[in-house]
């Protein structure tokens, strides 16, 4: 397990990493990923290191905040070489992380329990309550409108158009949240996921009502 000042070193750096970051990607998300993976690590048996490091060092290479052309996994080596991680155990760390941004239908598989693991607790963050705040905290950051009738969702769509997509806020439920429930990998993030999808069903529902006057 990583001692306390381990994890307090990583948590000050990934502070300073994304503190000018409003898009959904910020510091409090890494640390809600990290809390949920470590509960669902323990109901699943997984190795708490792998998760812990995988889950706090998740986004620190995502491409979305240093652009394709950043290399895989940099700022999470410099960070685990700070601390003195063993090679070994910085592979496992990387290979999760290089392989869990979602990219539409093209995502890649996670293989081992640690992965999959963080990769249902980062999936669990963008659905539910804190989703929904997310997602239009995200959508006004990248000038989205939150809703608009004549526009119509496009599931299925390939890694190019999903980057390149300016679609609606309300959209992105249906390109993506709502089909987070059953890509989860465990039994522990399935159930919470259940919840948190009722609860955004429930959001739409209401939206779509006062939306149109009836409430
Ligand atoms: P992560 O890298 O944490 O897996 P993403 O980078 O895909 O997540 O998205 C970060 C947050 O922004 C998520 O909560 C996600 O739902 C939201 N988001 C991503 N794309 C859109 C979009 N097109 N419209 C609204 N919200 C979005
Ligand atoms: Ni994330």
């Amino acid at each position: 397990m990583l001692n306390e000042k381990e994890i307090l070193y990583i948590q000050n750096e990934i502070r300073q990493i994304f503190s000018n970051d409003y898009s959904g990607h910020d510091y409090f998300h890494t640390l809600r990923v990290y809390r949920t993976a470590l509960s669902i690590a323990k109901e699943e048996n997984a190795d708490l290191t792998i998760v812990s490091l995988a889950a706090l060092l998740h986004d620190v290479d995502d491409y979305k905040l240093f652009g394709e052309k950043h290399k895989p996994c940099e700022n999470a080596i410099a960070i685990m070489n700070s601390i003195a991680i063993p090679a070994e155990l910085q592979t496992q760390v990387c290979t999760i992380i290089n392989s869990m941004s979602f990219h539409s239908k093209d995502s890649h598989l996670l293989t081992s329990i640690e992965g999959k693991v963080v990769q249902d607790a980062d999936r669990l963050d963008a659905i539910g309550a804190v989703g929904i705040a997310r997602a239009f905290a995200y959508g006004g950051n990248h000038q989205r409108v939150m809703y608009d009738p004549d526009c119509k969702p496009k599931t299925n769509m390939s890694t190019e158009e999903y980057t390149a997509s300016k679609g609606t806020t309300i959209n992105h439920f249906y390109e993506k949240l709502l089909k987070l429930k059953d890509l989860m990998n465990t039994e522990s993030a399935k159930k919470l996921a259940n919840q948190r999808h009722a609860f955004m069903q429930e959001f739409l529902d209401e939206f779509y009502q006062e939306w149109e006057g009836k409430r």
